[in-house]
């Protein structure tokens, strides 16, 4: 799958088959997608715990009360953020900066064929500090992540708006702004 079929291929999967252990050059090919993702003044602002140990996964599980999917997934990614490591930035970017890490996760974990969820952690901070204190973490959880082997193929959820999208352009000095009809519902890139 190249990068334009893998991310119209990803979907959020609450259901995996059981017992399937991940290689770990696997999960490590997804870590280095995540810590390759953009981030302001490269700084880097990320810190990933794996969790593969059934006990541990419980405990995160329990603490986190949209994720009944880790129940049945193979392992799970703890994406947390370093906000210190932008500490004399003045502007705080690392919440985006660890989006941008998460997504790429989930799509280099799509390619490689496996089931992904995000579950939002920071800013719900009640379960971000319950997170952390199961993972023993000074950094900040900003998503729980289950990875397994898909159990379950959901519909596409995702589609192109054209109403979200203003294009502005210049005419006889004046800046025209206008909404463009077409391609709703249908991909882009399958059209
Ligand atoms: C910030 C964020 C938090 C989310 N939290 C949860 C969650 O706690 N539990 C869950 O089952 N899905 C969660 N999701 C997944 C969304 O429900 C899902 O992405 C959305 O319904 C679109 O479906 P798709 O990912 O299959 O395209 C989260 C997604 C994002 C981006």
């Amino acid at each position: 799958m190249d990068c334009t079929q893998t991310i119209r291929a990803r979907r959020s999967i609450r259901k995996f088959k059981p017992g399937v252990s991940i290689p770990r050059a696997d999960v490590e090919t997804m870590l280095e997608a995540a810590m390759m993702a953009p981030s302001a003044r490269n700084t880097r602002p990320w810190e990933f715990f794996v969790v593969e140990d059934p006990e541990i996964k419980a405990r995160i599980r329990a603490a986190h009360p949209y994720s009944a999917m880790l129940d049945t997934a193979s392992l799970a990614i703890v994406v947390c953020a370093q906000p210190e490591a932008q500490a004399d930035m003045g502007v705080d970017f690392w919440p985006l900066d660890c989006g941008a890490a998460i997504e790429n996760l989930l799509l280099q974990a799509a390619a490689l064929g496996y089931g992904t969820c995000w579950c939002g952690c920071y800013p719900a901070m009640d379960r971000a500090k319950a997170i952390q204190a199961v993972l023993g973490a000074k950094a900040i959880p900003t998503a729980l992540i289950s990875v397994g082997a898909p159990d379950e193929a959901p519909a596409r959820k995702g589609f192109y708006q054209a109403d979200k999208v203003t294009w502005l352009w210049e005419q006889s000095g004046n800046v025209i702004r206008a909404q463009r009809r077409g391609k709703e519902g249908r991909s882009c890139y399958e059209r």
